[in-house]
């Protein structure tokens, strides 16, 4: 343990047990939190120069020494030189940086500071900016899937909508390609509040759970870290973890449609389907098959969802055993939730370029409409137009996909001549094939071309007003 790794010791009699010390380390989960406690220090000084707690020179010198820090975090002696000692975390190992590189000055950076406070404040800029990120990160995936909506719109490409993973109804491809980008779209839209509310509270400046007894600046503390205002009441601004908790939620939300995404490739990817295929750059083979063209990466942004989910969960959940104020479990609750941001980064960044790879099979997606009589909805709402009550309706177009079926055919002009007859309509016209199917819909936010078109046109405007947010 080099000299100063400890931030107490005064009351103790010998040194505690090195095993401990490090079963109780987060110091290297700490590493990425390196840069948003720097800034966290550097607000600190401005509280105790704001406040005169300590003079402007004294300040300074504090200044210059959190540069170096900073230098030396940037180009990797950093770490290496705290691995030598043995810290709870990266707020300790910085703080006796600062001490070793100037002893004077040093002894004044933790003045009236607690890690309470300052691991508080940290999380939260870290929260506020990974929550930056992940805006993003949905909008550029997002972004991709209209993109390719478009232009699956203009070649008016159709596949079986399923419900039940049975056919069900014909869409436009673009209409599926719409579905997937929504749910990054209302992802991007909880980040930015996310951002806002992490920005919100500034905990420096509450000490250990009651405030300082030093008349600390906090105001300018919190205008050079851009929080609206300073925290309202000390214990709960040590003890809560609300911004990176939900930071943590939003970015496992937001890998629940990638997961989702992934989920159907899986499927359409195999030949049994065959309405994508992999493309080279993401596929993987088998070490035994020579044949084979796998999905890993979908399979792997499916389950490491589930990892994801279950970290950001634990989170919660840990820290809704504890009592007000700051117990140590906020520390393991601090790494499940950096578990779930920094992998669930990976599991987007993975997902959008594996998708791009993707190449659609939309004449096989055409074929497939033929299968399973999507069209017997429409059929069953050419008659409800005819004035036939819903579930004669139902009953009537049931009993023709029975006949057809034993017959071994698809949906005919005869069935509806045949229905037609049924209800003494002179006519009855229905679309039979999945391209009409689609033109006759007639609902807001249907599968019809002009819906899509309108869709896509509100998505794109809703995109680009979250990306200038970014
Ligand atoms: N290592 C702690 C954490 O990351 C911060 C220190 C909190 N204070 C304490 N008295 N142990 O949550």
């Amino acid at each position: 343990m080099t000299e100063g790794s400890l931030q107490w010791g005064g009351r103790f009699r010998s040194a505690p047990d090195p095993a401990l010390l490090a079963f109780g380390s987060s110091f290297e989960d700490d590493l990425l939190l390196a840069r948003f406690d720097l800034e966290t220090s550097r607000a600190h000084v401005r509280a105790l120069t704001g406040g005169e707690v300590i003079a402007q020179d004294t300040g300074a010198k504090l200044e210059r020494a959190l540069d170096r820090v900073a230098a030396e975090i940037d180009d990797g002696s950093f770490a290496i030189w705290a691995r030598k000692g043995s810290f709870e975390d990266i707020h300790g190992a910085i703080d006796a940086r600062v001490r070793e590189l100037d002893e004077e000055a040093g002894g004044w950076l933790h003045a009236g500071r607690s890690r309470n406070d300052q691991v508080a404040t940290t999380l939260s800029l870290y929260a506020a900016a990974r929550a930056r990120d992940g805006l993003a990160r949905v909008t550029t995936i997002a972004a991709a899937l209209v993109t390719r909506a478009r232009s699956a719109l203009a070649e008016g490409s159709v596949l079986a909508g399923t419900t039940h993973g049975q056919p069900a109804q014909s869409i436009l491809l673009a209409f599926w390609l719409q579905a997937a980008a929504e749910p990054f779209v209302r992802g991007a839209r909880r980040f930015a509040s996310v951002e806002k509310d992490a920005m919100e509270a500034m905990p420096l400046g509450s000490g250990a759970l009651a405030g300082s007894c030093l008349p600390l600046d906090r105001l300018a503390a919190a205008r050079y870290l851009g929080f609206a205002r300073p925290s309202r009441n000390a214990l709960d601004a040590v003890g809560t973890r609300d911004a990176l908790f939900s930071c943590a939620d939003a970015w496992a939300t937001a890998c629940v449609p990638a997961a989702r995404i992934a989920a159907e490739i899986v499927l359409w990817s195999s030949p049994l389907v065959g309405y994508v295929r992999i493309g080279d750059a993401s596929a993987s083979g088998s070490s035994l098959m020579p044949q084979k063209r796998n999905p890993d990466i979908f399979e792997l942004v499916r389950a490491g969802t589930q990892r994801v989910l279950a970290d950001a969960k634990t989170a919660w959940s840990a820290s809704a055993a504890v009592g007000l104020s700051y117990h140590r479990d906020l520390q393991e609750c601090k790494q499940s939730a950096i578990s779930a941001i920094e992998r669930a980064d990976g599991i987007l960044a993975a997902f959008g370029r594996a998708f791009a790879d993707l190449e659609f099979d939309v004449a096989q997606m055409e074929r497939r409409t033929t299968l399973g009589y999507t069209p017997a909805t429409d059929l069953a709402d050419a008659l409800i137009l005819k004035g036939v009550d819903a579930r004669r309706a139902h009953r009537l177009v049931g009993a023709r996909v029975a006949l057809a079926e034993e017959q071994g055919r698809p949906f005919e002009t005869s069935d509806l001549r045949a229905l037609g007859a049924q209800i003494g309509a002179e006519t009855l016209e229905a679309p039979l094939d999945a391209r009409s199917g689609v033109r006759a819909k007639a609902t807001i936010g249907s599968t019809s071309p002009e819906s899509v078109a309108d869709a896509l046109d509100e998505l794109e405007k809703e995109l680009s007003v979250l990306a200038g947010a970014v």
